[in-house]
C-alpha cells in the first residue's frame, strides 16, 4: 500500500528533475513520507527540511527517520503562513495534500515564494473531489466512504476543487508550468485500498463536523466490509484523481 499512496508523487519528483545535493522543502509533511522520499533521491549530499503544523505529526516522522538513520533529513514545527527567515533557499519545494487545506491558495503559495530559488520549482501533488462522482454503484460502501472523506475536508473549509486550480494558481503567482498532470488511482481487492485506513485516521473529523455518526461508520467493521465489497464487486475503485504540478521560478 505504501507503494502505491506515494507512486504517483515519486514519478512526478523524478520527472521534475530532482537530482542529488539539492535542498528540498517538504511543506505540510505531515508523517514525513516525502520528505523520506526527497532525503533518498537528494542523497546524503542533499537537504531536506519537512515543516509541519502538527507535533504528533513530527513525532512520527522524526521516529522514522531515525530508524531509517537518514542524516540529511530535519523536521521542524511551522505554519505556512509564518514560515522562519533564516530557512534560507531551496531547489524545490514539495508537497501533498496540503494547499487543499489551506483557506487561501495563493497566500499560500505567495508565503512559500521567497523560499524558492532562481530556477527553483514547485512540485505539488493535490487531490479532487471529482473522483468520487466516478464510481460505480457495485461499490456502494466504497463510495459512501469516500464521500464522506470529502464532505469532511469541504465543512473543514477546504478545497476540494483544487486539482482543477493548481494550474491558473502557480501561473498567477507568477511561475512556469513546466509539467501538469491527472491520474486517476484506481483500488482493487489485489491492491489493496488505504481508504478504510484514511476513514479510520479522520473518524474523529467526521463526527465532530456531523457528517456521519461513530455507529454508522463502524471503524472496527470498515476495512473487513470494504475488503468484502471490493472482493465481491470484482470491480476496481476510483480512489482518487490525483493532480500533479511542477512550477518554475524564472525570475
Ligand atoms: C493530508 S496531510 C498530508 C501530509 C503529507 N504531505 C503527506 O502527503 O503524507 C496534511 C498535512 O498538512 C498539515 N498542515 C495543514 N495546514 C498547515 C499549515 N498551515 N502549515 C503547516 N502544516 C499544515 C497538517 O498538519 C497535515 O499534517
Amino acid at each position: 500500500m505504501d507503494n502505491l499512496r506515494n507512486e504517483f508523487f515519486h514519478r512526478l519528483l523524478i520527472d521534475s528533475g530532482i537530482r542529488k545535493d539539492m535542498r528540498v522543502l517538504d511543506v505540510g509533511c505531515g508523517t514525513g513520507d516525502l520528505s523520506i522520499m526527497a532525503s533518498e533521491l537528494v542523497g546524503d549530499t542533499g537537504e531536506v527540511i519537512g515543516f509541519d503544523i502538527s507535533q504528533d505529526a513530527l513525532a512520527v516522522a522524526k521516529k522514522t527517520v531515525v530508524e531509517k538513520c537518514l542524516s540529511s533529513v530535519k523536521f521542524i514545527q511551522a505554519d505556512i503562513a509564518e514560515l522562519p527567515h533564516n530557512f534560507g533557499v531551496f531547489d524545490i519545494i514539495i508537497g501533498r495534500r496540503i494547499l487543499m487545506y489551506q483557506i487561501n491558495t495563493a497566500q499560500s503559495i505567495g508565503s512559500l515564494l521567497p523560499f524558492l530559488s532562481r530556477n527553483g520549482k514547485m512540485v505539488f501533488q493535490e487531490s479532487d473531489c471529482m473522483a468520487a462522482s466516478f464510481n460505480s454503484t457495485m461499490l456502494p460502501l466504497h463510495t459512501k466512504v469516500q464521500n464522506l472523506i470529502w464532505d469532511t475536508v469541504a465543512k473543514e473549509g477546504g478545497n476540494i476543487y483544487i486539482g482543477m486550480q493548481l494550474y491558473s494558481e502557480m501561473k498567477n503567482a507568477g511561475l512556469k508550468i513546466s509539467l501538469l498532470r491527472a491520474e486517476a488511482i484506481l483500488h482493487t481487492y489485489e491492491s489493496g485500498s488505504d481508504l478504510g485506513w484514511v476513514a479510520k485516521m479522520m473518524a474523529s473529523r467526521m463526527i465532530k463536523q456531523n457528517v456521519v455518526i461513530a455507529e454508522e461508520l463502524d471503524v472496527e467493521t470498515l476495512e473487513y466490509r470494504l475488503q468484502e465489497e471490493r472482493k465481491k464487486s470484482n470491480t476496481p475503485f476510483i480512489r482518487d484523481m490525483a493532480f500533479g504540478i511542477c512550477a518554475e521560478n524564472r525570475k
